[in-house]
């Protein structure tokens, strides 16, 4: 099945970062680009490049929290193009108050996390995959992260979500494969984009008094995990070579697209981890002898 030409995809966050180079590198792949995004200035930026290049283009002002307004961003994408191909479920949330201490870390930062990184993807699948369904086919990436392999010390909300997003695409590309679509869940290590500055699109509907916003470099203080996490940002690699890697995995099928090898003794570490347990209980008399009737997939089935 042809994955580009002539398709056409709609990029959650499309405006900046990894979901601009994406969009940008299917562009040149000859697909049709919808952008959506919650920042209208970057959003009209990243348009006029994509025209510049020639690239078929829909720019949307669009909250990825909201239900309505992937509708709206489906329909509109319906009637400029005709039909949906793909999905990049990429509108994401990161640095600041996403993760941190469990005492510290406050109920609005969670709810702010979980409603961008989690809901934005469950609602983009609502909406879109009814389309590409009725297109006969096509793919979907959701946008998780190495915080998707494991679970890490200070992880809360950012962790939390992204491991629901590897989880839940893991499922979805199980449920999706007899509709011809392939969903992968990416997981790049770092990348040099403005993640850490994610408090700049933070929406006034959650309260922030709780804590200093980080909306410009100045605003980091150099004590902090915050701040840490900024430099290996800024160190990652370069959004265009991850959205080359994105296109070279669609063309493998590959469920995880990884961005970063060096990460795979860690979650060799954890699937062995994981084994020893089950070693523990498989030699435990309490439950050693216990069988189940099948896979949890194969129970779904
Ligand atoms: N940069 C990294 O190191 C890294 C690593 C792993 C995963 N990721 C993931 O990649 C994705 C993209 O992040 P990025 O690094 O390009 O960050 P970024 O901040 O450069 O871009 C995020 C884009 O999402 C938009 N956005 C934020 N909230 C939104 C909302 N409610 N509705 C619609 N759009 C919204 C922003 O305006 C921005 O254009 C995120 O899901 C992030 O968690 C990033």
């Amino acid at each position: 099945m042809e994955l580009f030409k002539g398709k056409t995809v709609i990029v959650s966050g499309g405006a900046e970062g990894i979901g601009f180079a994406v969009a940008q590198a299917v562009g040149r792949e000859g697909m049709n680009v919808v952008i959506a995004d919650i920042s209208p200035d970057t959003l009209a930026t990243a348009e006029a490049t994509l025209n510049e290049q020639g690239i078929p283009v829909l720019a949307l002002t669009a909250d990825a929290r909201s239900e309505a307004d992937w509708d709206r961003v489906a329909d509109a994408a319906l009637e400029r193009f005709g039909a949906i191909h793909a999905l990049m479920n990429n509108a994401g949330v990161g640095g600041g108050g996403s993760s941190g201490p469990i005492e510290d870390h406050s109920a609005e930062d969670w709810r702010w996390t979980i409603d961008v990184n989690l809901m934005g993807v469950v609602f983009g699948m609502k909406s879109v995959v009814p389309h590409i369904k009725a297109a006969g086919g096509g793919w979907i990436v959701n946008v998780a992260s190495m915080a998707g392999m494991n679970g890490f010390p200070y992880g809360g909300a950012y962790n939390a979500t992204k491991l629901a997003v590897a989880g839940l695409s893991e499922g979805w590309s199980m449920e999706l494969a007899p509709f011809d679509i392939h969903v992968a869940a990416l997981c790049p290590g770092f990348v040099r984009t403005r993640i850490y500055l994610s408090d700049r699109v933070r929406p006034s509907d959650y309260d922030d008094s709780h804590r200093e916003l980080i909306v410009s470099d100045d605003d980091l203080d150099p004590e902090t995990m915050a701040t840490g996490l900024s430099n290996e940002v800024k160190n990652g690699i370069d959004p265009d070579l991850l959205a080359a890697r994105v296109i070279e995995s669609l063309q493998t099928k590959d469920t995880y697209i990884f961005t970063h090898p060096s990460f795979r003794d860690g979650v060799r570490e954890r699937y062995a981890m994981i084994d020893q347990c089950f070693e523990s209980a498989a030699t435990s008399p309490l439950v050693g002898g216990v069988i189940s009737s099948g896979s949890i997939p194969d129970l779904f089935k």
